[in-house]
């Protein structure tokens, strides 16, 4: 029987989860199907709940429904718990009326930097440009890391306080954008959405070194102006292609209970 999975968001086009999943499970030989679901605004409820009648066994949440997932699920994962939404959510029980809530980005992120491109986070000196969605669904899992320094630079102080003030007890830093030190960093992540209209946080050449590793999370824009400033000050630079398929991983495993790889699928997104 084949097993019913989607992805749903407002846009979703654009989105490349059924592709991921379809290779995943080719490679696994799992009969499953995966769906685009473009729900209304105000509508994820509904939309999710009649996704259950037919059956489906699950669904990976985009933007803008990360936190209305959260709220939606019945049971949540000490991570889901801790960045306050959720991109993973599993049925299961007798009807499928257990809603299990999970968030696999962080660990997709982590991944991505730690095992695919080799660079350990414990212990360095990390900078987090950004405090909206995206970065509180990545901060936990980069402190468990234990980073010797965790700065978070927004361009609205507030913002970076209230995300480095969920992690009192670690070496979270909040700290304005336009205020940035001039030091260098080891890993350089941008986790604001400056690059869908190509603009520029506010860094500068002094942050990166040529050790440094210059992280966008965003993917398909080419290469944005913030890893085109990286680049140019001696910066290894990577987009968010690899985080895309190791939250996509983790998902597959928290759904269907095996790891897939994830290299042939990162480099058929990256010839894209
Ligand atoms: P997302 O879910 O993509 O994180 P979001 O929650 O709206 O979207 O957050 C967008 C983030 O990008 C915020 O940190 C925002 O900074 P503000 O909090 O000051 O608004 C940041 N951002 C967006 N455009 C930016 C730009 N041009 N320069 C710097 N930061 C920018």
């Amino acid at each position: 029987m084949t097993h019913l999975y989607a992805v749903i968001g407002n846009p979703i086009a654009q989105s490349k989860s059924p592709l991921i999943h379809a290779a995943f499970a080719r490679e696994m030989r799992h009969d499953i199907s995966y769906e685009r679901i473009l729900a209304p605004l105000g509508k994820f409820r509904e939309t999710v709940d009649e996704f259950r009648r037919r059956g489906a066994r699950g669904i990976n949440v985009t933007v803008p429904f990360k936190f209305e997932a959260f709220a939606y699920a019945t049971d949540l994962t000490d991570r889901a718990k801790a960045c306050g939404a959720v991109n993973t959510l599993r049925f299961g029980g007798e009807d499928g009326e257990e809603i299990f809530g999970d968030n696999t980005d962080g660990i997709g992120l982590t991944r991505d930097i730690t095992e695919n491109l080799g660079v350990p986070i414990a212990g360095a000196r990390v900078l987090m440009l950004g405090a909206g969605g995206a970065a509180y669904g990545v901060a936990g899992a980069l402190l468990d890391h234990q980073p010797s320094i965790f700065a978070i630079a927004n361009r609205t102080h507030e913002k970076a306080a209230q995300l480095a003030a969920k992690y009192s007890g670690t070496n979270a830093r909040a700290i304005t954008l336009d205020n940035l030190p001039s030091q260098p960093f080891d890993i350089i992540i941008n986790a604001t959405s400056a690059s869908l209209s190509d603009e520029l946080p506010l860094v500068s050449p002094s942050n990166f070194a040529t050790h440094s590793l210059a992280y966008d999370m965003m993917y398909g824009k080419g290469e944005t102006a913030f890893l085109k400033l990286a680049r140019h000050a001696g910066a290894r630079t990577a987009d968010g292609v690899g985080m895309l398929a190791e939250q996509a991983a983790e998902a597959f495993y928290v759904w269907r209970g095996v790891r897939v790889k994830t290299a042939s699928v990162i480099a058929m997104l990256t010839q894209e």
